[in-house]
């Protein structure tokens, strides 16, 4: 009997041993297995500004036990939203394992507002400020800016406006400016106006620049001082114009250049004279307002309507804006031009903008492609 109590003790023990030798070895199993697991802590900031440039591994703040295996990789970041990611991570053993998260992308930036912060318009100018100004934002969105203050274009004066942009994140934007309604002419040498097509004009020293394009019409003249010859840029233009007509068998010759402001003084008188002022205006210019001053343009073989039919005429008018030559007065365009056509005056404005004003045929005036008019102060014709 008592033997048999010592031998339950001992089988006891022995269970009791088994059972912790059971216990610990799986806590060290466990202990080992989890110092092989791999654990990946996260960046506290899990966004990204939109537009911007962002690793994908940059939320990464710590891989445990394990490598980061995806390559480097951009996160998509032109679009705001939440963004599902899943990269590739290898552990201690060589296995590949997928790790996915989220992040968010977001626009916690203002549009930017590019304008002019001082504008000065001829009262009466057709001008859209919104014409004038450029937003950009970082979300690439399409956001159309709103003008904060009132004005008006037909009133001499100055008004202190706002642009303001907001994108869609509600980031919003102001940039102040001013618009100066003034009277044509203006009472200074130099200064800067807006067209109405936003095109920004420069007078100086009484000589009026378009987007850097000398223009003189009926509403702009140039001083009487202005002008000694053909520039080298138009005797140029001519002269290859005329070397190629001539290789087809035209003849272009220039019947009238350069001419000074008292030579225009003449001419104007002698058409005024024979026919009276109201017709001579629809085609000879007033001293000071004839493009003929600035020697960048001339009339070509006889100063007719007969020219526009001859095949020298139909030639010039599909070709010479090939050479930055325009037609500057084309049929149809009195009321813009403020003269009726003339297929012999020809305009030197350089090539670029001569293939546009060209526009396939379809003449486009300087007028209407600046945005500006051509009348006389006095009469308004
Ligand atoms: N015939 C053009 C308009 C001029 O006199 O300049
Ligand atoms: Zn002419």
């Amino acid at each position: 009997m008592k033997r048999s109590k010592k031998n339950k003790i001992l089988l006891c023990l022995f269970f009791i041993s088994c059972f912790v030798l059971v216990v610990l070895s799986s806590i060290l199993f466990i202990k080992i297995f989890q110092k092989r697991k791999i654990e990946v802590l996260l960046e506290n900031d899990l966004t990204a500004e939109v537009s911007s440039t962002v690793m994908v591994q940059s939320f990464l703040k710590e891989v445990k036990n394990g490598t980061i295996e995806s390559q480097d990789e951009k996160l998509d970041t032109s679009t705001i939203g939440e963004k599902d990611i899943t990269i590739l991570l290898r552990d201690k053993r060589g296995n590949i394992e997928k790790y996915s998260f989220r992040v968010s992308v977001i626009d916690t930036t203002k549009p930017t507002i590019t304008a002019q912060d001082n504008i000065n318009v001829y009262v009466g100018t057709d001008l859209d400020l919104l014409k004038v100004v450029q937003v950009e934002d970082n979300s690439q969105e399409d956001i159309v800016p709103y003008i904060k203050g009132e004005y008006d274009l037909q009133t001499v004066g100055k008004y202190s406006l706002q642009y303001v942009a907001i994108d869609s994140s509600f980031n919003e934007a102001t940039f102040d400016f001013t618009v100066n309604v003034i009277e044509k002419p203006y009472n200074e040498t130099n200064y800067t106006f807006t067209t109405s097509n936003g095109f920004l004009g420069e007078v100086k020293n009484g000589e009026t620049y378009i987007d850097g394009i000398l223009i003189v019409n009926k509403t702009f003249s140039i001083p009487s001082t202005y002008g000694n010859g053909l520039t080298s840029d138009t005797q140029d233009a001519f002269d290859k114009m005329a070397a190629d007509a001539s290789s087809l068998g035209l003849n272009l010759y220039i019947s009238s250049g350069y001419r000074s402001y008292n030579t225009q003084v003449s001419t104007y008188n002698y058409f005024v004279n024979r026919d009276g002022q109201a017709a001579a205006d629809t085609y000879s210019a007033r001293a000071g307002h004839s493009e003929h001053q600035t020697g960048l343009a001339f009339d070509l073989n006889s100063i007719s309507d007969d020219f526009t039919s001859t095949p020298e005429g139909k030639w010039v008018q599909d070709n010479c804006y090939r050479y930055g030559l325009i037609l500057r007065y084309p049929k149809g365009k009195d009321d813009i031009t403020g003269y009726k056509h003339e297929s012999w005056h020809l305009r030197y404005v350089g090539e670029e903008l001569a293939n546009k004003l060209y526009n396939n045929g379809d003449w486009i005036t300087l007028e209407e492609y600046f945005g500006i008019d051509s009348k006389y102060q006095e009469s308004n014709v």
